[in-house]
């Protein structure tokens, strides 16, 4: 071994070392963060909220699951109590009924929550609604729809939860917005535009909420595997009831569940959970706007004919 091998090969091995070192303590932490935390999560019934609910039961919150549906998150929680973990100890999960897009059902959640856990720790506002149609031929009642569930619902319950995390000096408030929050896309305007308000909003929050220790994270992923295209509103109000492929060929909610758990655990600030072409979409509508409006228009010009077709 010559001279060069003595001093690099002890360094490299010494950073790996203290790498190696430094993750495991990231993670201790994330996982002390989360155990017997009470995690808050919206739209717990389907989707990524669902896998969300079993990541962080699974991590040894106390999940509070909130949902407009009884059966669905009666079934959930049957799901979740199935769940065994050796030595693990799991919390008796919750749930809470209501729908947000009614901004009085949810400041009355959010006393039941309270009354039902005393405190809440981490808020996931995780629920949320699709659209597709035609700016031009929708109604103003849709757009309506999807800012209430999308971001007045979130909002609301953000409020209604703040004072008692200021009050303790402490707590996490995590919104699932999506790669449309910070791009818009042809046809996806209401949704688009709720996504958009709600990282505004959150950010402002995240600014404000310095003084009182309360973390907010936004996480906006792209395209994943679940009922949201099923479940989106057309422009006359009506379902969608279409799987588009996009939506089925997009990452598992499992994977972007588990992605959400580390954010959470580092206490992330915004998280973009994409693909190499949506990320560069990001970045051109910053660096390139004219490059990205002449993309945009190009797929609407697309979209249309083939609805016309
Ligand atoms: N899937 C994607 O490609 C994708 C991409 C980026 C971001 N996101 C975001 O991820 C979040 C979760 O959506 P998902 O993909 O898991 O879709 P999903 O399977 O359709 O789940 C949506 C959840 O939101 C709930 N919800 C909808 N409207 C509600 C209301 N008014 N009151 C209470 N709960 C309501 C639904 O409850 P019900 O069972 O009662 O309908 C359901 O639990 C959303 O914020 C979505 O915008 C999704």
């Amino acid at each position: 071994m010559d001279l060069t091998s003595w001093v690099i090969l002890p360094f490299l091995l010494g950073s790996v070392g203290i790498y190696g070192l430094l993750k495991l303590l990231q993670r201790l932490r994330s996982s002390a963060y989360i155990q017997d935390a009470v995690v808050v999560i919206t739209g717990a019934t389907s989707g990524l909220g669902k896998e969300c609910a079993k990541v962080f039961y699974e991590a040894g919150a106390q999940v509070v699951l909130c949902g407009r549906n009884e059966e669905g998150l009666k079934d959930v929680i049957k799901q979740l109590c199935l769940i065994r973990g050796g030595a693990m100890k799991f919390h008796k999960p919750h749930m809470v009924i209501f729908d947000l897009s009614d901004v009085e059902a949810v400041a009355s959640a959010a006393r039941e929550i309270l009354h039902l856990v005393g405190k809440v720790d981490i808020l996931i506002n995780n629920a949320g609604v699709s659209y597709r149609g035609a700016i031009v031929d929708t109604k103003l009642s849709v757009d309506r729809t999807i800012m209430d569930t999308n971001y007045f619902g979130p909002v609301a319950l953000t409020k209604a939860l703040l004072p008692s995390m200021i009050q303790k000096k402490g707590g996490h408030i995590v919104v699932i917005s999506s790669v449309q929050g910070k791009i818009s896309i042809p046809f996806r305007s209401a949704y688009s535009a709720s996504k958009h308000a709600t990282q505004a909003f959150f950010d402002c929050l995240r600014a404000e909420m310095v003084p009182h220790d309360i973390a907010v994270t936004v996480i906006s992923p792209g395209y994943i595997q679940t009922n949201l295209s099923l479940n989106a509103v057309t422009e006359d109000g009506s379902r969608y009831g279409v799987m588009d492929k996009t939506t089925a060929e997009g990452r598992t909610p499992e994977e972007v569940a588990q992605i959400v758990l580390r954010a959470v655990g580092e206490r992330s600030k915004d998280v973009l959970v994409a693909g190499p072409l949506p990320t560069l979409a990001v970045y051109l509508r910053v660096l390139a706007p004219k490059l990205f409006f002449s993309l945009m228009a190009a797929r609407a010009k697309k979209e249309r004919k083939f609805k016309d077709s």
